[in-house]
């Protein structure tokens, strides 16, 4: 007897594969328990298919500079905070609860050997499905992803003392909030370029920035993860505690043409003075002082250089001024804003 082959009974076999699947899956007999690990075979072809994503992907999706070694203090303080649990640090395991997951997170000062930057960034920034890998807490700040590459890729390498030496944490009693690491112990960043200078900022002004990380208007996951850890007392005796500390209120100085803006605005692109706004006593923060780095790339992000800029998330005022600067006078108003001698073109 032979069996001819049609389109109904290829059908029908389909079909009937599916209903067996759903059977067997509802049936509860596959294992899911992640106490006994993969077999050798499922953890190689996971791995490979995974491998095989990221490849794909990050060719065609991860910046053309993917790398940013210029905020290690930062990303290295997120990575304590956030990271470090699955898997491990310099000198620190990780916590045994997340290593019994199946995978297990992996030791990165091994494994980040196996990835390019570019591979790097996309596996921070989107993370990795089925596996517990998350994907970066906000979508919309490559420039964190970009310095967490940088930090990843010094991990195979860095001994215990250099790692301690980033994260900087200071004893309870000096930093009952844990904030120092980062923004150093007279609230000055650490000379980290990403990191804003918080002594003689206006207090109202810090704790609104601190409960819209936490609520997410502010979009950083950095500061994300340390706002939403906190309650509003505690909010408010840390934003009092920093604003009370010396640093802003430099005297603006430099650039005439970064000064007639700051001081007049631009009236012919309907641009406000700055100062119409950011003068101490206002309820705006003082920029005079801020590290320029800092107040460049806050502007350029308003612009929507890289990232839409989402009106309803974010505070709607300054993404409208921002877009309203030319481009090449960003860089010298926010020298000028810092007291710093302008660049010579
Ligand atoms: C809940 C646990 C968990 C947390 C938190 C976590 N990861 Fe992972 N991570 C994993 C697991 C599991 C994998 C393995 C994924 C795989 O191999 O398919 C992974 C993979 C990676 C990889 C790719 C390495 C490789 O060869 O698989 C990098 C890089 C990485 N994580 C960095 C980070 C960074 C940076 C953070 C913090 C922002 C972080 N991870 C937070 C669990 C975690
Ligand atoms: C892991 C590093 C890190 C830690 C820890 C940290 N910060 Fe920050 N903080 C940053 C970075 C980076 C920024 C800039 C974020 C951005 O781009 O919006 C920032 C911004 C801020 C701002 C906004 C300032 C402004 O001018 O807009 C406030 C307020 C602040 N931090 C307060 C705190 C307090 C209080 C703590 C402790 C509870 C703390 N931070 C802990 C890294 C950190
Ligand atoms: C109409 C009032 C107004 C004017 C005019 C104005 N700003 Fe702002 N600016 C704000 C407000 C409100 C914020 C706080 C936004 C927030 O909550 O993050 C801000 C925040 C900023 C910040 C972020 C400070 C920090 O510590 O993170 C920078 C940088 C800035 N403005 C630059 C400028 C510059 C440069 C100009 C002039 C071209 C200007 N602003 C004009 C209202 C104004």
């Amino acid at each position: 007897m032979t069996i001819r082959i049609t389109w109904k009974r290829v059908l029908a076999t389909l079909v009937g594969l599916a209903a067996l699947g759903m059977a067997v899956a509802w049936s509860g007999v596959i294992g899911l328990a992640a106490s006994s690990g993969h077999w050798a075979i499922t953890d190689w072809f996971l791995h490979w298919t995974m491998r095989n994503s990221v490849r794909t992907h990050a060719a065609f999706t991860a910046p053309k500079d993917p790398a940013d070694a210029s905020g290690l203090v930062s990303a290295a303080g997120h990575f304590a905070n956030s990271c470090a649990i699955c898997h491990g640090a310099p000198g620190q395991k990780p916590a045994p609860v997340m290593q019994a997951a199946t995978p297990p997170a992996p030791d990165l000062a091994v494994n980040a050997r196996e990835w390019t930057d570019k591979q790097l960034f996309w596996i921070l920034q989107h993370g990795v499905k089925y596996t517990g890998m998350p994907a970066w807490a906000v979508q919309d700040r490559p420039d964190e992803v970009r310095r967490m590459v940088a930090f990843v890729r010094r991990l195979p390498g860095m001994s215990p003392a250099q790692y301690r030496a980033l994260v900087a944490e200071a004893s309870p009693a000096i930093d009952p909030d844990n904030c120092t690491g980062c923004h150093g112990t007279d609230g000055r960043g650490r000379g980290s370029p990403d990191i804003p200078i918080l002594g003689g900022q206006s207090p109202e002004y810090l704790l609104a920035a601190l409960k819209g990380y936490a609520n997410g208007t502010r979009s950083s996951a950095v500061m994300q993860q340390v706002a939403m850890r906190m309650q509003p007392a505690e909010m408010d005796a840390a934003a009092r505690r920093f604003a009370a500390m010396p640093g802003l209120g430099a005297t603006p100085a430099g650039d005439p043409a970064a000064a007639r803006i700051v001081e007049q605005g631009l009236p012919e692109r309907q641009l406000p003075a700055c100062v119409s706004c950011h003068t101490p006593g206002k309820l705006y923060p003082v920029l005079a002082g801020q590290r320029a780095s800092y107040i460049a790339a806050r502007l350029r992000r308003w612009q929507g250089d890289k990232n839409v800029v989402d009106a309803r998330k974010s505070h709607a005022t300054m993404p409208v001024i921002a877009r309203r600067i030319p481009k090449d006078m960003i860089d010298p108003i926010a020298r000028y804003l810092a007291g710093e001698p302008p660049t010579k073109p």
